[in-house]
């Protein structure tokens, strides 16, 4: 598939490793259900570009989780566009999760992979906690704000790739938001400029660690 130009100006000295990976997804891609056919066409666009243009976003030297990360989106190119980036990715499905081991040994990425559930107890304590957790096509806002935002920091955020329902997910889930402790969840768009639909993307930071709920003492 031709690389388009825009791709050398995101990955920069990446470039090659996003070339390989976009290689590994057109051979192996759909038979192994990691993507549908008619992605192949769009990896570039739809997938890769799409996917790193968020790091517009994180800071240098981030830590960042990236939940749900399926074929590898928006976790692995970012980590190719963003070498400073510590990246862990989560996944539950153990064939995802070799494949995005396989991902990282081909590649030689400096990233790690934990099979597991976002909301597991267990997979928290083993990963700690990021400055950033992204997600992309994972869950409704609201739900991905309870996955999410106990694995970020205080002060740290959750960046979720949204398509065009990021307006309306916010308008309907920003009172569950700050339920589990995130700020006022913000719409912005990343890669103005370099692509021709830019990455929208919901902002949400954790501003108080989850407090759990007592149950008052019964008297005697
Ligand atoms: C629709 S896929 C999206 C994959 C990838 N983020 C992308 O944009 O191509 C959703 C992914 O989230 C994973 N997932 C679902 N529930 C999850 C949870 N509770 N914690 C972490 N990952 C989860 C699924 O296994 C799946 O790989």
């Amino acid at each position: 598939m031709p690389v388009p130009e825009v791709a050398g100006r995101v990955f920069g000295d990446g470039l090659d490793y996003a070339v390989r990976f976009v290689e590994m997804l057109e051979r192996y891609g759909v038979e192994r259900g990691l993507i549908g056919p008619r992605e192949v066409d769009r990896l570039w666009d739809r997938h890769l570009l799409n996917s790193a243009v968020i790091g517009e976003c994180i800071e240098t030297g981030a830590r960042v989780i990236d939940v749900g990360s399926g074929a590898g989106f928006p976790g692995v190119p970012l980590a190719i566009a963003r070498p400073d980036l510590e990246v862990v990715l989560v996944e539950p499905m153990a064939r995802r999760a070799d494949w995005l081991n396989e991902v990282a040994e081909v590649l030689d990425l400096d990233i790690s992979v934990q099979r597991g559930r976002a909301e597991e107890k267990a997979l928290r304590k083993t990963i700690g906690s990021a400055d950033v957790v992204t997600s992309r096509a994972v869950a409704p806002l609201a739900r991905l704000a309870g996955w999410c935002l106990p694995l970020a920091r205080e002060g740290g955020m959750m960046l979720a790739v949204k398509g065009a329902s990021a307006r309306d997910e916010v308008a309907r889930d920003a009172a569950a938001v700050a339920r589990v402790g995130g700020g006022v969840p913000v719409v912005s768009e990343c890669g103005g400029g370099l692509l021709e639909t830019p990455t929208t993307v919901v902002r949400v930071v954790r501003v108080q660690a989850q407090r759990s709920v007592r149950r008052p003492r019964r008297a005697g």
